[in-house]
Parts: C-alpha cells; sequence; structure tokens
C-alpha cells in the first residue's frame, strides 16, 4: 500500500539542509511525513509548487507585539496575523509590555491570551530588570519561554540593566542564550543634549552613536566570557561591531535587521522622518556595508525583524519625543528576497538566517528545517513576483511600513503552519492555531 498524507506540495524547488532540490514534501499529523518523489502517494490535498521555491516558515526572534498594556499599537492577533502574511511562522517576543514580563506570571498571561488567538507559533522572553536579575533562571525554565531579553540601554518601556554590577547579577542566573539589546546607557544620558538641540531625526545615529553600541558590546562581551555565558547580540548596527564579535564566536551570537541592511543614513532621514527612527539607529552607509560583510563573511548568525510598531500620530510627535521602532514582521522575508533577486546573498543563506540559524541559537525543537519528523512550517515564495509594498497589505495595527513603495522581487505566496494552510495567495484560510514552540532539553549538554 502506498503511503497516505494530509498534504503534499509537489515540484517545488525546497532548500532542505541537502541545498536546493526539486523534490516533493509528503505532510502527516502536522509534521514532515517524507521528502522524496511522491507522484502516486494519496493525499488528502495537494499543493502544485511548480515554479515556486519551498522554504521552512521564518522564525523571526525578535518582535513587539504590545500585548498586554499597549494594544492600541499591535495586538498578538494582529502582530502573528502580520507574521503568517509574510511568510513567517514563529515568532519570539519581547519583554517590553505593560505590566513587563519579568517572571514565570507574567508569560503565563501571554500564552493564555495568545490560546486561540495566535496565528502562528510563539515563545516569550522574559525581561531583566533591577529586582529580578537573581530570579532569571526559574523564569527562563518555565515552558513557553525562549530566554532572558536585557536591555542595556533605555529604549521603549523602562526595562533596564545600565551598569556592569547588575549585568553580571542578570547573566549568571541561568543557563540559556540570553539576548542583549547593546547600547550604553550612560554615555547615551551624557549625550542626550545632541538629540535634543537638533530636533530632528538626523541627529538619532549622533547620540547613540558608533561609540555607544561599541562601548555596550565589549562589556557585555567580557562579562559573559568572564562567565561563561551564551548571549545574543540583537539588532548590530556597526561595522566595528563585526569585527568586533568575529573574536567571539565561540560565545557570542549575532543578529542583523532587514532595515538596517536596507535602509541607510541620511537618506532615510530625510525620506521618512521620524519613520526611519529606531533602536539602535539605521547609520551610515559604510555601516550598512559593513553588516553586509558580516552576512557574507558568517559572522551574522540571524535574521530578526525587530518588529517595533508605533501609530503614526505618535510618530508624528516631534523628535527626540518621538517614539524608536518600525514594523516589519510582514516584510522581513519579501525585503530578503530582493536581496537574494539582487544578487547581495544567497537563497541558501537566506534560509541559514532566517530559519536554521534561530533553530540553532535558541535549541528548537523541531522547526526551522525541511527534514523528516519535524514540524511543517514551510513557506512557497515566488522568487520572480514583483510589486510594490503597499500600506493595504500590513496587517500591523500600526498600519504603516518604512518599505511602503519600494518594489520587491520575490514574494511568499503561501504559508503552512504544521501541515494547515494558513496563507495562499495573500489570502487567510483557517483560524489561528499558534502554539507555544518548545525548546531541545539542553540540561545534559
Ligand atoms: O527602536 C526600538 N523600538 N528598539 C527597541 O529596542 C525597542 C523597540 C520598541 O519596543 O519600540
Amino acid at each position: 500500500m502506498t503511503d497516505s498524507y494530509d498534504l503534499v506540495i509537489t515540484g517545488g524547488r525546497a532548500v532542505t539542509p541537502n541545498g536546493v532540490e526539486t523534490v516533493d514534501l509528503g505532510i502527516r499529523g502536522g509534521r514532515i511525513a517524507a521528502l522524496g518523489a511522491l507522484e502516486g502517494a494519496r493525499a488528502a490535498q495537494t499543493l502544485d509548487a511548480r515554479g515556486l521555491h519551498v522554504l521552512p516558515g521564518v522564525i523571526d526572534t525578535q518582535v513587539h507585539f504590545r500585548e498586554p498594556g499597549l494594544e492600541h499599537k499591535e495586538d498578538l492577533e494582529s502582530g502573528t496575523r502580520g507574521a503568517i502574511m509574510g511568510g513567517v511562522t514563529t515568532v519570539f517576543e519581547m519583554p517590553n509590555t505593560r505590566p513587563n514580563t519579568t517572571g514565570p506570571a507574567e508569560i503565563a498571561d501571554k500564552l493564555a491570551r495568545a490560546r486561540g488567538r495566535a496565528w502562528c507559533d510563539h515563545a516569550f522572553f522574559v525581561g531583566a530588570a533591577m529586582d529580578n536579575v537573581d530570579r532569571l533562571a526559574e523564569a527562563e525554565g518555565v515552558p513557553g519561554c525562549c530566554g532572558v531579553k536585557i536591555f542595556m540601554g533605555a529604549s521603549t518601556g523602562n526595562l533596564l540593566v545600565p551598569d556592569d554590577a547588575t549585568l553580571r547579577r542578570a547573566l549568571a542566573s541561568g543557563r540559556r542564550r540570553v539576548a542583549i539589546h547593546s547600547e550604553d546607557e550612560p554615555r547615551m544620558n551624557e549625550r542626550r543634549h545632541i538629540a535634543e538641540a537638533a530636533g530632528r531625526p538626523h541627529a538619532h545615529c549622533e547620540w547613540r552613536d558608533v561609540e555607544s553600541a561599541v562601548r555596550a558590546t565589549r562589556r557585555v562581551l567580557a562579562i559573559a566570557r568572564e562567565l561563561g555565558r551564551q548571549i545574543h547580540v540583537l539588532h548590530i548596527t556597526t561595522e566595528e561591531e563585526i569585527a568586533i564579535l568575529a573574536e567571539h564566536r565561540d560565545i557570542a551570537t549575532v543578529e542583523v535587521t532587514p532595515q538596517h541592511l536596507t535602509l541607510s543614513a541620511p537618506e532615510c532621514y530625510d525620506r521618512l522622518g521620524t519613520l526611519a527612527q529606531m533602536n539602535p539607529p539605521i547609520r551610515e552607509a559604510r555601516h550598512r556595508e559593513g553588516l553586509w560583510r558580516g552576512v557574507t563573511s558568517g559572522v551574522v548568525d540571524v535574521l530578526g525583524s525587530d518588529h517595533a510598531p508605533h501609530t503614526l500620530e505618535e510618530k508624528a510627535k516631534p523628535y527626540p519625543q518621538s517614539p524608536s521602532g518600525m514594523p516589519g514582521v510582514q516584510t522581513l522575508l519579501p525585503v530578503m528576497l530582493d536581496h537574494v533577486h539582487r544578487g547581495r546573498l544567497s537563497l541558501e543563506r537566506l534560509v541559514d538566517l532566517a530559519s536554521h540559524g534561530p533553530q540553532r541559537i535558541y535549541n528548537i525543537a523541531c522547526k526551522g528545517r525541511l527534514v523528516v519528523g519535524y514540524d511543517a512550517d514551510i513557506v512557497l515564495v515566488d522568487l520572480k513576483a514583483k510589486r510594490a509594498v503597499a500600506r493595504e497589505w500590513i496587517e500591523s495595527k500600526s498600519g504603516w511600513s518604512p518599505f511602503e513603495g519600494l518594489e520587491l522581487t520575490g514574494w511568499p505566496v503561501a504559508t503552512i503552519l504544521r501541515g494547515q494552510i494558513v496563507m495562499r495567495d495573500g489570502q487567510r484560510l483557517g483560524v489561528p492555531m499558534g502554539v507555544p514552540a518548545r525548546f531541545l532539553d539542553t540540561r545534559a549538554s
């Protein structure tokens, strides 16, 4: 008897750990059950992927979905809806909500809120604060938690670990890889007058300058090495940090964002004003090119969107009262596919950064690879599709994108979450069925 499947995806060019190969995927019980030539197999449903590429769903390990407390900007339903429309099947959500996510109770609350409302799988960070640094081990161990996040520099919200003594305590508690927002708070406090005096977002990268980023990254690397703790340095923005991090690959992994790889100062501030304001800032083209060298040389491990929505009304406040951050979960994949189209990176390297890398550095169980036995989290992309990013397409409650009007080549055309088609040709299908991501137990290692 031939095997039967719930879904067979036929004829696509799949990016598997073997490379790019024309292979059918047989899906049963939400998992990839077979990879190979499956003509003649019985299937409840068949998806013809001829002319398309089949990738593992994107795992976006840095999103801010604002629930609870700031639901006028985003919530877990709208944020995850944007995710699946953009080919993202798992998100890790940041702790700077209201209240902040600082312990097991707040993680449990977010998990309960996501149940029946999340369109994709998810996990939540616990944030380090001055009053919980010695209790992070307990919080990072609860199901549905992806680890600890430390803000070394203040950004949206009040989570902050500004000094080395507290940072050392935070990094001493627990054993999982710690995600770091690396900007030096004391230096930025000294320099805030630069932003106030300028009154325009062009000053953002001068206020939060290269030295602010480099100093914090050196500080956290020194303490991580002293303690033997693994860290993940988020949204790297400087050429200098890429060089520094290249010397610490044994303890530190590296994230860059599509916006830092695509936009540059001063042009982005001329064109977008405060919409281009984020922390750490978009900098001059030399840094963008330095980040690209980090991508091509292998120093960068992961792409994260740092989806950080604020309403247009909030963004219209005069700089620097305007909040920092821009939405991005929905545009991560199309923006990066366009870079593939332009020859800046290979499709395989994109999959490495968007799916394999997140799985590897966070020890996610059974996600991020097109292999037998893993969750059937899949995105079908049309590398030839060409269109501009339109505001109407954006699902975020914030209702805008810094990439509006940009014509991109390469778009997701279907998103599959654990075997269920949840987006096809830009239409959402089914009901929210996201569940918490699971993690490999690394206690024995
Ligand atoms: O620009 C940013 N906005 N950077 C961050 O680190 C936080 C984020 C937010 O939550 O708005």
